[in-house]
């Protein structure tokens, strides 16, 4: 079995190397007593089964009903149309997008192989729908639903949609269900249509289950090796059994990003890959770690952006807007293909340099430099280290993140398992819609003060 690679390297965050804007060793000393109890809180909740996300990579069984099915789809099918939104989609999304071929779905059957072109319409945006259905052909696509409520305006509106367009027994061969074992609207559909199942444990929240069939089956279809993903998340969470922060490296990077926010006024967190294929990670991130902190007027700012592409747009603002950032670099050691810049222009200078070296020592380069321009700055970073971006590291880079997540909520005093913040848009989504049930919103909406249309030009 292979063993865990990845590193989170503190050295460009610490005080010693940035002076009074880093963190010092006395800081982490000083949160100890929380971090015990947040690491209790945590392991206390994995192992009584209150909190599943950690024992996901360990569920076999769950796995091979995901892997069963995606071979079902690759069998049947051209294409997948994966409806979601939020914690439904970003993590499929992350694992198709950072592990498959970059222009996947323009690939050829044969170079493809078996993995089904892979579509996430995501949001309830009628002109992205109606243009994706007239790439596909219909009769020809799996349709995976995917909601753990069951219940989401967004992908009940795709769902009708496909629906009256297919066909009661065309849908009865095309779609698989993804939703709670037992409540909710799509369960209930799924049991009267007779439509393929696969369950989302309750004890797992949406941002938090990649690693069940929201994030396997898609994967899976598109032609992922989730046994290696399983694989790299299950290392990383025995890597993360310690509750000391410096044995543990989901713990230290939860402790630094607390710590920069509440003692250090950075509370503005930019997630900054440099891999392309890891942007819809960083979106990933963005969700996990926004909607979880988020909370009691509190809670740090994620931010997404892609090396070296967004040093030449954020850049300048990390460099010397407001002191208010810290900076997560993700680096990949080997990429998967390398190219060698050819010799040419040997006359200019500003050409030069480039001839013989290859596209990944550019970007190397690139990410190191621009981490040693921020900390020249005084203005901190974390790396985190992929050897190379496969199925495992992602697994471990996922988990990573996620147990930073769990154990940061403690810390910050807020739950971050649930959404209320979320949970009240959709009432007055549904208040506003006439939805039974969601009458006392519509009628706090009225309350609201009327606009005036002197604000208006
Ligand atoms: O993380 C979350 O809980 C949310 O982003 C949900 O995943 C999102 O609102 C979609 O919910 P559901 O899976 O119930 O359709």
């Amino acid at each position: 079995m292979k063993t865990s690679r990845l590193t989170v390297d503190l050295n460009l965050a610490t005080s010693m190397q940035l002076g009074p804007s880093g963190l010092a060793m006395s800081q982490f000393t000083s949160l100890a007593p929380k971090a015990i109890e947040s690491h209790d809180a945590l392991t206390t909740a994995h192992k009584t089964g209150k909190l599943g996300f950690m024992a996901l990579p360990d569920d076999h069984a769950a796995k091979d009903a995901a892997k069963a099915i995606a071979k079902e789809l690759q069998g049947a099918f051209d294409d997948q149309l994966v409806l979601g939104i939020g914690g439904s989609s970003l993590g499929a999304k992350a694992l198709v997008t950072s592990l498959c071929h970059p222009f996947h779905n323009l690939l050829s059957k044969e170079k493809r192989g078996a993995g089904l072109r892979t579509f996430f319409p995501d949001n309830s945006d009628g002109t992205t729908f109606a243009r994706l259905l007239e790439l596909v052909d219909l009769g020809k696509a799996g349709i995976v639903a995917i909601t753990k409520s069951g219940g989401t305006a967004e992908t009940w509106a795709q769902l009708l949609y496909l629906q009256e367009k297919l066909g009661a027994a065309a849908m009865k061969k095309q779609v698989v269900a993804v939703t709670d074992p037992a409540k909710g609207a799509l369960r209930s559909v799924a049991t009267a249509q007779g439509w393929r199942t696969l369950p989302v444990p309750p004890n797992i929240g949406g941002r938090f289950s990649v690693f069940t069939a929201v994030g396997l089956l898609p994967a899976a279809a598109a032609g992922v090796d989730v046994d290696q993903l399983l694989a790299g998340a299950s290392s990383m969470v025995r890597r993360c059994g310690s509750y000391q922060l410096f044995d543990n490296p989901a713990y230290l990077l939860g402790s630094a990003l607390y710590l920069f926010d509440r003692e250090r006024g950075r509370p503005v967190h930019v997630f900054m890959p440099y891999a392309d294929a890891l942007r819809e990670t960083g979106d990933w991130f963005v969700q996990l770690w926004a909607e979880s902190l988020g909370k009691k007027n509190h809670g740090p700012t994620p931010i997404g952006a892609v090396g070296a592409t967004d040093q030449h747009s954020l850049l300048q603002l990390l460099m010397e807007g407001p002191n208010d950032k810290v900076t997560i670099f993700v680096a990949v050691e080997e990429p998967r293909v390398d190219l060698s810049i050819p010799k040419g222009f040997e006359d200019q200078p500003d050409v030069k340099y480039l001839n013989g070296i290859t596209f990944n020592t550019l970007l190397a380069a690139e990410q190191r430099a621009t981490a040693a321009a921020l900390a020249a700055a005084g203005r901190p970073s974390i790396t985190i280290t992929l050897p190379r971006l496969d199925a495992f590291a992602l697994g471990e880079l996922m988990m990573l993140l996620e147990i930073a997540t769990g154990f940061a909520g403690p810390l910050y005093g807020v739950d971050p398992y649930d959404q209320p913040g979320v949970e009240a848009g959709k009432r007055y989504a549904c208040g506003l819609l006439g939805r039974p049930g969601y009458e006392d919103a519509a009628a706090e909406l009225n309350k609201r003060p009327k606009a005036d249309a002197a604000w208006v030009v």
